[in-house]
């Protein structure tokens, strides 16, 4: 299974797959493509670092998100992209991008969905005071972060608690989580009824 990861930032689920890619734990995934709609993401480096294809579409550069989506496109077609893993990437993607690309599509995202879909999940979380949080990773489809739900991890929140706290163990159970996916989509190992997503083989693991 050919997989582009789509990042914006940090890049440290990127660096988690690539290492699970090296120790053989991706399945049949390997990542093909890393792109970035942000020239200065640390992803990008960490993805060149790596021996990978990485390319970057600013999105502020294209009048419309159709013509930034049909960059993206054309992007991935001459690698033969099967696959897409956003991990940290900031734009949503359009009704127009899903239609037109036909493998699926993963975001992993720092809260129990369907609580605390955004950019500031981690935030959120704490300010209305949750005792458990953690990780989502489920399919893209139309809505924002509200796609079937393939795996989710349990983060204890801590009374003592900051936002960088709490985020930095749901980013660990986000690098546990996120390969293990990936290798299971690449195996088939997944049955999908409508919303409901079951993995049939390997260890998704339910609670860090
Ligand atoms: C992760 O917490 C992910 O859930 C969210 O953005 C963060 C990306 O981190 N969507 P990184 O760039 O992979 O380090």
């Amino acid at each position: 299974m050919r997989v582009a990861v789509f990042v914006s930032g940090r890049g440290s689920n990127l660096l988690r797959l690539i290492e699970a890619q090296r120790a053989n734990e991706l399945g049949a995934a390997t990542i093909d493509l890393v792109v970035s709609n942000r020239p200065d993401a640390a992803a990008l480096t960490i993805a060149r670092a790596h021996g990978l294809a990485a390319t970057c579409i600013p999105h502020r550069e294209f009048t419309s998100r159709t013509l930034f989506e049909n960059e993206l496109l054309s992007a991935l077609e001459p690698r033969r992209i099967e696959a897409i893993v956003l991990a940290g990437f900031m734009r949503v993607l359009s009704p127009h991008f899903l239609a037109t690309f036909s493998g699926p599509i993963v975001n992993t995202h720092p809260s129990l969905l369907p609580a605390f879909p955004g950019a500031h999940a981690v935030r959120d979380a704490l300010a209305y005071g949750v005792k458990v949080s953690g990780v989502t990773v489920h399919f893209v489809d139309e809505s924002l972060d509200g796609g079937p739900i393939i795996a989710q991890a349990c983060v204890d929140v801590a009374e003592h608690d900051t936002e960088e706290s709490l985020a930095a163990r749901i980013l660990a159970a986000e690098h546990a989580l996120l390969p293990q996916v990936v290798a299971s989509l690449s195996r088939g190992d997944y049955l999908r009824e409508g919303r409901r997503v079951v993995i049939t083989e390997g260890k998704c693991a339910t609670t860090i």
